[in-house]
């Protein structure tokens, strides 16, 4: 039998991932399972990511397997539990987060990215620092009840949790060797966020109003309820998930834009593509790439056996490039069928806030085209990327001409 060829080093995302899918595409065809030098399993091809994503019973999101012994407490957290107790935690959060909550918002989110806007001189900006990071990250303040003014020690948590660069992805979670890296990078804003938002819910116990946490407070499923830490938790959860990849999407949409000046003059005459921008934006560039999950036992993978309690890694990236399922994947098309696309996961963790990030990436996409007659990336301009693990720009420099 042929001896299949070791993979070429990863290359990192600082290109905005362009060398990466070339990579990639190797992997699907050649490791679509590989297991790496940590004993990390990636998965790398759209079915297969489907099938781990579909099977929580065997590829368990409970990541504190790996590492019994670990302090991190984890049994609070929606994304890192599975069921029986994450049925009862996401039918409780759902309660309060429900589609209406979400649709009630969009004139809300249509006046803030109107005031954004206004907000801009002249014919050039940074389109994550004045427009895509506050944006979500107001949206998120204000549906928590939340100050949003606060928004900067929301940013402060995020980028020190988001700057963790480690090399074995089981550290992300537990850090046991990123040491000193570890307690101020994630420790310690985590500490300030949750002591930030149990003071809020514990004033909302006290004095209820109409924003979330208040609805979180009152949810109730056959008779139970939840508690503050869990609160806090799911809280935590929606400033972290909820800000920084829904910016990332904003910027992104404006990098494939540029560089298909054919589907951005098409999105500029039929407004009623703007969905189907947002879907192939998130098809093509999924802020983020990858999942975590542990093995329950040994299992089989598109021919390859994984033990029991290893680490196993889909790659959302790669399965929204994957040829077997989306023709001419690195081809950006509005008009192709976008929506087997996963970046926003599958299955029972599929992510809750999906309609919110949909919403806003659509009124932010119709803001900006109302607004400009020209959108292109400022010439030279060097744009700086999210860590492996993310795909999307820190900073975008952008040049415009007002419609
Ligand atoms: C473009 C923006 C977003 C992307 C790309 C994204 C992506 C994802 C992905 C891939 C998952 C599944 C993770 C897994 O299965 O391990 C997820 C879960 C989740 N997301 Fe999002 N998300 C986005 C925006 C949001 C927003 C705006 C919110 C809330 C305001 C949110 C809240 C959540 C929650 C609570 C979960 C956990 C659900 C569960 O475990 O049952 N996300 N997200």
């Amino acid at each position: 039998m042929a001896q299949k060829t070791l993979p070429a080093p990863r290359p990192t995302v600082e290109d905005g991932g362009h060398q990466l899918f070339g990579w990639l595409r190797n992997m699907r065809d050649e490791h679509p399972v590989h297991e790496d030098e940590y004993g990390v399993f990636h998965v790398h091809r759209h079915a297969d990511v489907l099938a781990v994503s579909a099977d929580p019973a065997v590829y368990s999101s409970e990541l504190q397997r790996l590492r019994p012994d670990s302090e991190a407490l984890t049994e609070e957290i929606l994304s890192v539990i599975d069921p029986p107790l994450h049925r009862k935690l996401r039918q409780l959060v759902s309660k309060a987060f429900t589609p209406r909550t979400i649709a009630d918002l969009e004139p809300r989110v249509v006046e803030l990215a109107g005031q954004l806007l206004d907000g801009i001189e002249g014919d050039s900006f940074d389109l994550v620092a004045d427009f895509a990071y506050p944006l979500p990250v107001i949206v998120i303040a204000e549906l928590l009840g939340v100050p949003a003014e606060d928004r900067a020690l929301f940013r402060s948590w995020s980028d020190r949790m988001l700057s963790m660069q480690v090399e074995d992805p089981a550290d992300m979670q537990f850090g046991d060797e990123a040491g000193e890296d570890y307690e101020k990078l994630v420790k310690e804003p985590m500490k300030a966020m949750h002591e930030y938002l149990l003071g809020h819910v514990e004033d909302r116990r006290k004095h209820p109003g109409d924003d979330l946490i208040s609805k979180l407070v009152a949810a109730e499923v056959e008779g139970e309820t939840l508690t503050d830490s869990q609160i806090v938790e799911f809280g935590g959860l929606l400033l972290m998930a909820g800000h920084v990849s829904t910016s990332m999407m904003l910027g992104n949409t404006v990098l494939c834009l540029e560089e298909n000046p054919g589907a951005a003059a098409q999105v500029r005459a039929d407004r009623g593509i703007v969905p189907a921008v947002i879907e192939e934006v998130m098809r093509l560039r999924p802020p983020i790439t990858v999942m975590a999950r542990v093995t329950t036992q040994e299992t089989e993978l598109a021919g390859v056996t994984i033990p029991a309690g290893r680490m196993v890694v889909p790659s959302l990236l790669s399965a929204n490039h994957d040829e077997r399922s989306f023709p001419e994947p690195e081809r950006f098309d509005p008009t192709r069928e976008a929506r087997q696309q996963i970046a926003f996961g599958h299955g029972i963790h599929y992510c809750l806030g999906a309609p919110l990030a949909r919403m806003e990436g659509r009124i932010a996409l119709e803001a900006l085209l109302d607004r400009f007659a020209d959108i292109h990336i400022t010439p030279g301009a060097q744009l700086r990327y999210h860590r492996d693990g993310l795909l999307g720009v820190r900073n975008l420099p952008l040049t415009v001409r007002r419609a």
